[in-house]
């Protein structure tokens, strides 16, 4: 019987997280989900749960030595877990700017670091990390989330250069917006990174507002989204990039091809925002 396929997903806890380890588990796949709160982690056949802190060098250490221990092999790393540390530049608290990067950026950065021996030893194995479509564009009061996952994305690109010739591959997902927790998170985090009498506290109103309110009109899943994750694991030939959708690849495309006109725009519809909520 051909040995089954090993995989390891971060945050998988909520969200796309969880949706991908309950499709891989279904699809036959040894799943490994780490999250700190590792109750939240679904139970089943194929599906161990490790509590993990992505932040946290030595439960990194324990959540891939735990794998690597039990089944001596790791097909697929899926840099998942992150969260958006929002609020304006000039009020946040550097301390909570280096937590949006320890989970969005160092976590994966470390993590991939202790799967790749065992990848290039195999000489298959595949990265997955979990950008935006952040990660190109960019609004305010997420400076650090979109710095984050730019950052991701660079660095996945320079790691692919380096391992595709063991064999290994590192890929990009960029979901666009997708009902999960994510939303109310950096909602919140947007208002606690406030000072008190900020100067930015009408922008973090009209924002959260547009966000609360467009929240209803997602209409992507963590479903869907764990299907683009189950591709981007999978491919034979993968792309540097995957989508959930048209839009989101679109959009994507627009912030590349013509910066300009996006930052006109983006400013365009803010100052719009802004005389609206004025009325
Ligand atoms: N939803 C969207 O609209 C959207 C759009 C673009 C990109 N994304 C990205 O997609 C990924 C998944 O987000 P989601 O939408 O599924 O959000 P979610 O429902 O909030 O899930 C986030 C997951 O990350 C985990 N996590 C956060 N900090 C962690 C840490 N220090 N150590 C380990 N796990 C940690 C959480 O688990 P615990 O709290 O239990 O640790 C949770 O399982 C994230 O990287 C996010 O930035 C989301």
């Amino acid at each position: 019987m051909p040995t089954k396929k090993v995989i390891a997903i971060t945050g998988a806890s909520s969200g796309m997280g969880k949706a991908a380890l309950q499709l891989f588990a279904q699809r036959g796949w040894t799943v490994y989900g780490g999250a700190r709160r590792v109750e939240k982690i679904p139970t089943g056949t194929n599906i161990h749960a490790v509590k993990l802190d992505v932040t946290d060098s030595e439960s990194n250490h324990t959540f891939i030595n735990t794998i690597l221990n039990e089944q001596h092999r790791i097909d697929v790393l899926i840099n998942n877990a992150g969260y958006g540390e929002g609020g304006p530049i000039e009020d946040i608290d550097l301390k909570n700017v280096r937590k949006q990067f320890e989970t969005n950026f160092f976590g994966a950065a470390e993590l991939t670091k202790l799967v790749l021996p065992t990848m290039r030893s195999q000489k298959t194995g595949r990265i997955v990390n979990i950008s935006s479509i952040g990660g190109d564009l960019y609004m305010p009061l997420n400076a650090y989330y979109h710095a984050s996952k730019a950052a991701l994305q660079q660095w996945s690109d320079s790691l692919d250069l380096e391992v595709q010739q063991f064999g290994i591959r590192s890929v990009i997902v960029q979901p666009g917006g997708t009902q999960s927790a994510w939303g109310d998170i950096a909602v919140q985090n947007m208002r606690k990174n406030l000072k008190t009498d900020s100067a930015y506290l009408p922008l973090v109103n009209t924002l959260s507002n547009i966000l609360s309110s467009s929240s209803n009109m997602i209409s992507a899943t963590s479903a869907d989204l764990a299907r683009v994750f189950y591709a981007a694991a999978t491919d034979r030939n993968p792309k540097r990039r995957y989508f959930n959708s048209f839009g989101d690849r679109f959009v994507v495309h627009v912030a590349r091809a013509h910066p300009k006109v996006f930052h006109a725009a983006s400013s365009a519809l803010l100052r719009h925002l802004d005389r609206r909520s004025h009325r």
